[in-house]
């Protein structure tokens, strides 16, 4: 994707000490950066506050990181807002966040359009509050003439049950005839993900020190990178993401081959 090297600079002036901005390789930023937002309860917990409130901050930093990865060049930048597993918390909480779901898309829509991003949601969709729905769908057709990055919301999304539904669809290809058997392959799985025509992500950024998955983006993960740190998600700035995305300029991608160096 190309990026404004002016808007860039003016982005990430004032770098902290341990970054040196030079050193980002602009033709190796990560066609799509995923983040597992994770470490908002424990950020307002450890602040004596309700864990919503960790929540509500969580967006704060979901605008930087948006905001950011457009001043990359980013092409898609996907982001695991509500798991299948999510609707085991408080009702209060579940409540909480299916509001500031909505709340937020609105809030953010004048940042949508000036950055041109278009927006598209992983996971099923239909299962919500309707009220969420319907402002998911007020604010896709707001965003759907879009050319610019990607933004991909996670919202009641489990890797498994995505596999479960395109296998689902393949056996109803075999079935109806429009699909032979033998042609089942990668590609008849990927098309029938919630990511489809969207490139895998090459960085998976998970927030406040836990290493685990989490049933998210099974399939497509297969090659990406993965950046842990302990900040919490509320914490989280353009310059974490920074340094993610050195570290993943240093590492040496082999995709099970050998690297060039042996
Ligand atoms: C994980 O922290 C975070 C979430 C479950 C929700 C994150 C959602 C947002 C930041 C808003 C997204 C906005 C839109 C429009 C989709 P946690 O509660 O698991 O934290 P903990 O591990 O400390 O308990």
């Amino acid at each position: 994707m190309q990026y404004d090297a002016d808007k860039l600079m003016e982005y990430f002036s004032e770098a902290p000490a341990d970054i040196d901005m030079a050193e980002l390789d602009m033709e190796r930023i990560p066609h799509h950066i995923s983040c597992i937002m994770d470490g908002n309860g424990r950020w307002a917990t450890s602040r004596g506050l309700a864990r919503t409130e960790g929540h509500k901050a969580g967006i704060v930093s979901l605008r930087e990181i948006i905001t950011a990865c457009v001043r990359l060049g980013v092409d898609v930048m996907s982001a695991y807002a509500f798991s299948t597993e999510n609707w085991n918390r408080p009702q209060h909480e579940v409540n909480v966040l299916m509001h500031l779901f909505a709340k937020t898309f609105i809030d953010e829509l004048p940042l949508l359009k000036r950055e041109n991003v278009r927006v598209v949601f992983l996971g099923d969709i239909d299962a919500l509050p309707k009220k969420t729905r319907d402002v998911f769908e007020y604010g896709l057709k707001e965003c759907a003439g879009h050319t610019g990055m990607v933004l991909a919301l996670a919202v009641n999304y489990g890797g498994r049950a995505e596999i479960v539904r395109a296998a689902r669809d393949i056996a109803r290809s075999v079935a109806d005839g429009s699909l032979d058997i033998d042609d089942i392959d990668e590609s008849a799985v990927a098309e029938r993900l919630y990511t489809s025509g969207l490139p895998d992500p090459e960085l998976v950024i998970r927030t406040s020190g836990e290493i685990r998955v989490s049933n998210y983006l099974l399939w497509q993960i297969a090659y990406a990178e993965f950046y842990i740190t302990d900040t919490y998600w509320p914490d989280f700035d353009r310059w974490g993401l920074v340094r993610a995305i050195l570290s993943f300029q240093g590492r040496d991608r082999r995709f099970g081959g050998l690297s060039a160096a042996k």
